[in-house]
C-alpha cells in the first residue's frame, strides 16, 4: 500500500445530537476527535464513533452500498449519504453532522420518516393494471419504453430532496419530490393503466401545484436523480388528461 494511503488525519467530527446526554429536549452539538484515514466514509467514522468512543450515538444504517437510503444525513449542509461520502474529500479538518431537515429528530440523527411514507403511499407507488394479463406471457414491455423509466426507477427513497425542499418546509402536508419521482415512474410505464389513481393525490393544493420549481430536489438527489423533470413531465400529463 503506498504511503500516502496509509496517512491518517485528525479529523473534529460536530455531530448534532437530541435525546441524550440528560438533555433530553434540547438540540446540541456534540464534539469527537478522530483519526481518518484516506478511503473512510462518514458512516465508517460513525460507526467508528459509536463503536470505540460513545455507545450512545444514535444513526440509521444498514446496507453500506448507497442502495438502502438509510443513511441519509445532512453533512457540512449538504444532503448526502453517510456510506458514499468520503471524509477526505469533503476538504478541511471538522465535519458537522445533522439530520435531515424537515422530518421530526427521533433520536440524535434518526428522524422519523413515517410522514414521508405516508406521502409516498397516497400516490399508489405500485403497477395498477385493469385488462387481464396475456395467458401464455407476462405483460410485454418493449425496450423503448422501458427505457422511460430510466431516471426513475434508482429512487432509494432516502428523502434527501423532500428533506432540501422549501415548499415542504412552509408546508408540511406538501407531498414531497420523493412521491412525485415515485408516481411518475408509474405513470410513464408503458403496463400501468391506472394514472387517474395516481393523479388523485397529486391533483391537490398540497400536491403537484405547490411546487415552485426550487430545483433543491435536483441538488440533493445522492443518486444524481432529476425530480424537477419528472414534477414537469407529471404537470403535462395531468392538464393533458383534464382536458382530455
Ligand atoms: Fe421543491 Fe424540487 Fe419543486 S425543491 S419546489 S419539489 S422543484
Amino acid at each position: 500500500m503506498a504511503a500516502n494511503e496509509t496517512e491518517a488525519k485528525l479529523f473534529t467530527f460536530r455531530i448534532k445530537r437530541y435525546g441524550t446526554g440528560g438533555k433530553e429536549k434540547e438540540h446540541y452539538f456534540q464534539e469527537y476527535k478522530l483519526e481518518v484515514m484516506k478511503g473512510q466514509s462518514v458512516l465508517d467514522c460513525l460507526n467508528e464513533l459509536r463503536w470505540k468512543q460513545d455507545g450512545t450515538l444514535t444513526f440509521r444504517r444498514s446496507c453500506k452500498s448507497g442502495i438502502c437510503g438509510s443513511c441519509a444525513m445532512t453533512i457540512n449542509g449538504v444532503n448526502r449519504l453517510a456510506c458514499e461520502t468520503q471524509v477526505m474529500a469533503l476538504g478541511g479538518s471538522v465535519v458537522t453532522v445533522e439530520p435531515l431537515k424537515g422530518y421530526p429528530v427521533i433520536k440524535d440523527l434518526v428522524v422519523d420518516i413515517d410522514p414521508m411514507v405516508e406521502k409516498l403511499l397516497a400516490v399508489k407507488p405500485y403497477l395498477i393494471t385493469k385488462t387481464p394479463p396475456p395467458s401464455d406471457q407476462e405483460r410485454y414491455q418493449s425496450q423503448a419504453d422501458r427505457a422511460k423509466l430510466d431516471g426513475l426507477y434508482e429512487c432509494i427513497l432516502c428523502g434527501a430532496c423532500t428533506s432540501s425542499c422549501p415548499s415542504y418546509w412552509a408546508d408540511e402536508k406538501y407531498l414531497g419530490p420523493h412521491a412525485f419521482l415515485k408516481a411518475y415512474r408509474f405513470i410513464a410505464d408503458s403496463r400501468d393503466e391506472g394514472a387517474r389513481e395516481h393523479f388523485e393525490a397529486l391533483d391537490d393544493k398540497h400536491g403537484l401545484w405547490r411546487c415552485h420549481t426550487i430545483f433543491n430536489c435536483v441538488e440533493a438527489c445522492p443518486k444524481s436523480l432529476n425530480p424537477t423533470k419528472a414534477i414537469a413531465a407529471l404537470k403535462r400529463e395531468l392538464t393533458k388528461s383534464r382536458i382530455g
